[in-house]
């Protein structure tokens, strides 16, 4: 009984007379190891807030890799110092990096003419159709950092007020087979993708068939155009009706469709937007989230062109009615409603 309470009374007292002490202890280091790091992450706050006034540099030079589901949602700004001009009182608004990645006859001509309607923004358009920009990765780097940098000049620079600096690019101009690098560079650099695709691949096709023929045949008074600002040249234009080769047609459109699916596939961890030609013509609310996307000043915005195919795709293709048979009863078969 005695002894066991002693030990009772050892159990019971001793920890009483130890642990203040270990506990105070404890807090203390604690606190010590609080006040640490809260003056640390205090100090790099200040040096990142001091660095940017100082220099004007990047803000974020991280990938966004860790955490894409919240970084996904913030553009990233820049403040380049282009060294061909000086931003003047500009040079404290941010700048977005973004490309228009699309393919050919996808409306991104026009999607770009109503992008640059915006005083801010510069979409300096395909610039890798030059072959030699294109030919390896170091060169397409190359041309991304002068185009970043503001330094690339045409007629959609806006210089020095520019906050979206950007140009579009056709999936099969040396983006596809540089992927790896491209893909790393606007992780790296915080490169915004707008993917514009063309839901009605059937129209693309038409619209790709007559391009390729009005370059030879120039059916508006001996010069070719890819693209109209009037409904007269659009009629000319569209008065062309191609025959389309239907042995190869379901290969031909699984084949826009396996290209675009890879690209997307290709740039999932990139910073994007996927949007259709159909979708902008259709809602403007569209070019809203865009602006948003890009994180720009909202404006109206605005394009003189003129579409060249308008009403059912009856009237446009030739062999109609052979289209017609071989598309009815597979995945394609929506394509050859009007209003799709
Ligand atoms: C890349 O292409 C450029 C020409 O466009 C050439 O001068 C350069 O040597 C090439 N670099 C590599 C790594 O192949
Ligand atoms: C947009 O451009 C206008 C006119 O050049 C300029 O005053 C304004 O500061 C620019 N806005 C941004 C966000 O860069
Ligand atoms: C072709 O040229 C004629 C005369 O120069 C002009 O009246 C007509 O509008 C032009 N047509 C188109 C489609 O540009
Ligand atoms: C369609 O393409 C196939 C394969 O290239 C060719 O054999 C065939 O002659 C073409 N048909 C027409 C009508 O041009
Ligand atoms: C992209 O990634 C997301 C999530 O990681 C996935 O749900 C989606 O299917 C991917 N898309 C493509 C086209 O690979
Ligand atoms: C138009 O686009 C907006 C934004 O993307 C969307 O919320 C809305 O549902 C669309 N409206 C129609 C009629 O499709
Ligand atoms: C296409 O073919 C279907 C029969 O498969 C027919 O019912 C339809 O009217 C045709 N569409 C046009 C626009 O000719």
């Amino acid at each position: 009984m005695a002894i066991s309470r002693v030990l009772q009374d050892t159990i019971i007292i001793k920890p009483p007379k130890k642990s203040p002490i270990l506990l105070r202890m404890i807090v203390l280091v604690f606190a010590m190891v609080c006040g640490v790091f809260i003056c640390s992450v205090c100090l790099k706050q200040i040096s990142t807030h001091s660095k940017i006034k100082i220099e004007d540099i990047q803000v974020i030079e991280r990938p966004f890799s860790d955490n894409p589901p919240t970084q996904m949602r913030i553009p990233i700004m820049h403040f380049p110092h282009p060294e061909t001009f000086s931003r003047a009182e500009c040079v404290h608004n941010p700048v977005r990096y973004f490309a228009i990645l699309s393919m050919q006859r996808s409306g991104s001509g026009w999607f770009e003419t109503l992008l640059n309607s915006h005083v801010n923004v510069s979409s300096n358009g395909e610039i890798f159709s030059v072959l030699d920009r294109r030919r390896n990765a170091s060169s397409i780097i190359k041309t991304l950092d002068k185009l970043y940098n503001l330094d690339w000049f045409t007629s959609a620079s806006k210089n020095e007020c520019s906050a979206a600096v950007g140009f579009k690019w056709m999936l099969n101009q040396g983006l596809i087979e540089n992927h790896e690098a491209v893909v790393e560079y606007f992780n790296a650099r915080g490169v915004s993708a707008l993917f514009l695709l063309r839901r009605n691949l059937l129209r693309r096709m038409v619209s790709v068939l007559s391009n390729s023929y009005d370059r030879h045949a120039k059916l508006l008074n001996g010069t070719h155009k890819s693209h109209v600002h009037s409904a007269e040249e659009a009629e000319a234009l569209s008065k062309y009706k191609p025959t389309i080769n239907s042995t190869l047609l379901v290969a031909d459109l699984k084949k826009m469709e396996i290209m675009a699916a890879r690209a997307l596939e290709y740039f999932n961890s990139t910073r994007h937007i996927v949007l259709y030609y159909e979708d902008l013509v259709k809602n403007c609310t569209k070019l809203k989230d865009v602006q948003e996307f890009l994180g720009l000043p909202y404006m109206e915005l605005t394009s003189r062109q003129v579409k060249i195919h308008k009403g059912p795709l009856s009237d446009h293709i030739e062999n109609w009615e052979d289209v017609n048979k071989t598309l009815a009863g597979t995945e394609y078969e929506n394509f050859l409603k009007a209003d799709y």
